[in-house]
């Protein structure tokens, strides 16, 4: 044998094995670039298909100056019709039942700079929708990519739910939700409402919100409990600014699988062909100065049974059926008015995202946000005063609450803080 024949076999009987993994790695670096493409593809993919279903062909597009695109879509077109429960739904134009109240907006005289009728939506200086249609905000591919999946666009994480007298301490640091708020309970409820000061709170990190809102809540506060919500939020994460929005939120599951924001979800039965959910709110409040608010009223419709929204003294928005519900089918066990904010600070500082207008109870008219004209709806469909009236905040020295009630207020609170301060480091 020589040398020759010698290496060569010697290279010969090397070579399958070298081969093979030679292989082996060429397969491996192309399966693994190929699965990373695979996967980006799947995921623009999914996001495309999920942007489809948000977003309905639109009759007319209005462009709002603070970026948002508005779609008129035909109201028949509406994403609530996707759900199967509404494939035969006949849309009620208006609710059978108005409830009848202490206060009229209009007619109040309250001696405050107060001009709550100036209050519209960004959008309407570039145009109107038409009629039978309704404005919604389109969702744009980066709203989608800044939530955690697409499965969890447009939803609220579980567990944010101001649970008062029974906290659970763990609770609070694992969800990090932070409240200041009055409530009632203790009796059936047939809705709520509220006049709203409306400001632009500062928002520390984008994945934190502030929000001013009327919680209208069934059920225990378990796996299965059902919430209507309204009110006016800061959530660069949801709408990638720090615009203060009109917005709702619905759950018939403690925020698991049911339920969602605005209209990204099937549910919420839209009428109203001026107020988009989502759309910015102007002009908000500002310190020592002009005070703006809304007026936000959530009843049931005790005829057909399904929960009507107002906003304003004269926008009827629309309705959720009371079929999304199990029980607020029936009726309200409880409902909360107040802020909310989220503390996701990880160096174990409290975030210094402000609640109301970032100011403490005490400060007052034009200073602190306020609640006013507080008032629940009862069995007979009448708006009435809340009876005990009670309050809850988590960490007082971050945000804290403090009610009152007069002739021109009815039942009030002020209410938010400034987050992280020396008493709340
Ligand atoms: C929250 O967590 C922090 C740090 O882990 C801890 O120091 C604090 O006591 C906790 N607070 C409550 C109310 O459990
Ligand atoms: C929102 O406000 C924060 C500070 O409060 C700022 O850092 C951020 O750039 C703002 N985001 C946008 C989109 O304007």
């Amino acid at each position: 044998m020589s040398a020759d024949q010698f290496s060569s076999g010697r290279w010969r009987r090397r070579n399958p094995a070298r081969l093979v993994f030679f292989f082996l790695c060429l397969w491996s670096l192309i399966s693994f670039s190929l699965a990373g493409r695979l996967s980006a593809s799947r995921q623009k993919l999914e996001v495309q298909k999920h942007l489809n279903r948000l977003n309905k062909p639109p009759v007319k597009t209005i462009q709002s100056p603070d970026g948002d695109i508005i779609d008129c879509v035909h109201i028949s077109h509406q994403p609530a019709f996707d759900h199967p429960f509404l494939k035969d739904h006949k849309i009620q134009t208006r609710p059978s039942y108005h409830p009848v109240g202490l206060f009229d907006e209009n007619k109040i005289s309250t001696g405050h700079k107060e001009r709550a009728n100036d209050i519209t939506q960004l959008w309407h200086m570039n145009g109107k929708c038409p009629e039978d249609t309704i404005p919604i905000r389109r969702t744009k591919k980066e709203d989608v990519l800044r939530s955690s999946s697409v499965k969890r666009y447009g939803k609220k994480k579980h567990r944010s739910i101001p649970k008062p007298r029974s906290v659970d301490p763990d609770l609070i640091n694992q969800s990090g939700h932070q409240h200041a708020i009055a409530y009632v309970e203790g009796d059936k409820y047939y809705g709520a409402k509220a006049t709203i000061n409306v400001w632009e709170p500062k928002i520390q990190q984008p994945n934190e919100f502030s929000l001013s809102q009327i919680w209208v809540l069934g059920g225990s506060f378990g796996e299965d409990l059902n919430s209507i919500e309204a009110g006016w939020q800061v959530s660069p994460d949801l709408y990638g600014d720090n615009n203060t929005r009109l917005f709702t939120y619905w759950t018939s599951d403690a925020y698991q699988a049911t339920g969602c924001y605005n209209l990204l979800c099937s549910g919420f039965i839209q009428v109203n062909s001026e107020i988009a959910m989502g759309a910015s709110i102007s002009p908000v409040s500002a310190f020592r100065n002009s005070q703006y608010d809304i007026s936000i009223l959530v009843w049931k419709d005790p005829k057909e049974g399904n929960w009507w929204m107002q906003f304003g003294s004269n926008y009827v928005l629309g309705y959720w059926p009371s079929f999304l519900f199990s029980y607020l089918a029936d009726s309200a066990s409880m409902i909360e008015w107040g802020g909310e904010v989220v503390n996701s600070e990880p160096d174990g500082q409290h975030t210094s995202t402000q609640m109301g207008s970032g100011r403490f109870p005490e400060e007052g008219f034009g200073k602190s946000s306020y609640f006013r004209n507080i008032q629940v709806v009862d069995s007979s469909n009448n708006l009435k005063a809340p009876k005990d009236l009670g309050t809850f905040t988590e960490k007082s020295n971050c945000y804290d609450v403090q009610t009152g009630s007069n002739g021109d207020w009815g039942h009030y609170f002020y209410y938010g803080g400034p987050g992280r301060n020396p008493n709340c480091p």
